[in-house]
């Protein structure tokens, strides 16, 4: 049985205000295990909430979410930071980095709330900082590594935890275009090895990359179409996708 990773049925969310902000309105989306979605819209349509709701970080108002197959509207607090520390990795466009500590210290702490033991936690953050070419620079502190070697640290921490569903909010906002292009071909090799991405963008050449793009605007999934003619990614169903999921959720 292929359980989607995602499924939003009729998600609404309503900042109380006042005033009032239907910042989400019915939303219909489902991602595929092994699907690589973008999700591009302008400034205030509702991305980040919708990140907010995926990631576990925040509740809908209305709708049903399933993650992985489970009921998460049926969790406890601590059941939902559970599931989150599980399945979800986030990458942000800041980074999130701790400052004083190295590389392998800071994907290592990332693992810290999952329940996997230390001496695992260990070996997953320096096999997650050899994943994404990082392996000589474990002992390295943040302010001695280049802009895209931070955000690779990111991508190692979001990995390492072995999640269900890699989240990321503007991954190469931060990052010059030589730089951005390569954490986009990372995050491009890691769907190749299975990965289910999600990524969130204004940027359209950052949404091209993806398998499938879905737009939202003033809170409403508007569309739901391949964008990526650009990309090697486009049109090419992943393994583990039926080919029925590629065009086949929701749109408000
Ligand atoms: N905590 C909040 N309380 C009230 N309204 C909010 C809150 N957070 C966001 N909003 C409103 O909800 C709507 C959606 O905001 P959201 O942050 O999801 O947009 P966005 O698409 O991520 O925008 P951007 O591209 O600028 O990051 C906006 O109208 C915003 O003003
Ligand atoms: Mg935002």
């Amino acid at each position: 049985m292929n359980v989607p990773v995602v499924e939003l049925c009729g998600i609404s969310l309503i900042y109380p205000g006042p005033p009032e902000v239907a910042a989400l309105r019915l939303c219909d989306l489902t991602v595929e295990r092994g699907e690589y979605l973008t999700v591009v819209g302008p400034s205030g349509s509702g991305k980040s909430t919708l990140l907010n709701i995926v990631g576990l970080l925040d509740a809908p108002t209305a709708g049903r979410y399933l993650l992985d197959g489970i009921d998460t509207g049926r969790l406890s607090d601590g059941q939902r930071a559970a599931l989150r520390g599980r399945r979800i990795g986030f990458v942000f466009q800041s980074f999130h980095l701790l400052p004083h500590r190295t590389a392998l210290e800071n994907v290592a702490l990332g693992m810290v709330y999952t329940g996997v033991p230390s001496r695992e936690r260990q070996r997953r953050a320096r096999e997650a900082l050899g994943r994404v070419g990082l392996a000589h620079r474990l002992h390295a502190v943040p302010s001695r590594l280049s802009g895209g070697e931070r955000q690779r640290v990111a991508i190692a921490r979001a990995l390492a935890a072995e999640p269900s569903l890699l989240l990321c909010d503007e991954p190469t906002g931060n990052l010059d275009s030589g730089t951005a292009n390569a954490v986009l071909g990372l995050l491009e090799v890691l769907h190749d090895s299975g990965l289910t991405l999600m990524v969130i963008t204004h940027d359209s050449r950052v949404a091209a990359r993806g398998t499938r793009t879905v737009v939202l605007e003033d809170g409403a999934l508007k569309q739901d179409a391949h964008l990526g003619t650009s990309s090697s990614h486009a049109f090419r169903p992943k393994k583990g996708a039926d080919e029925s999921s590629m065009g086949g959720s929701g749109s408000a």
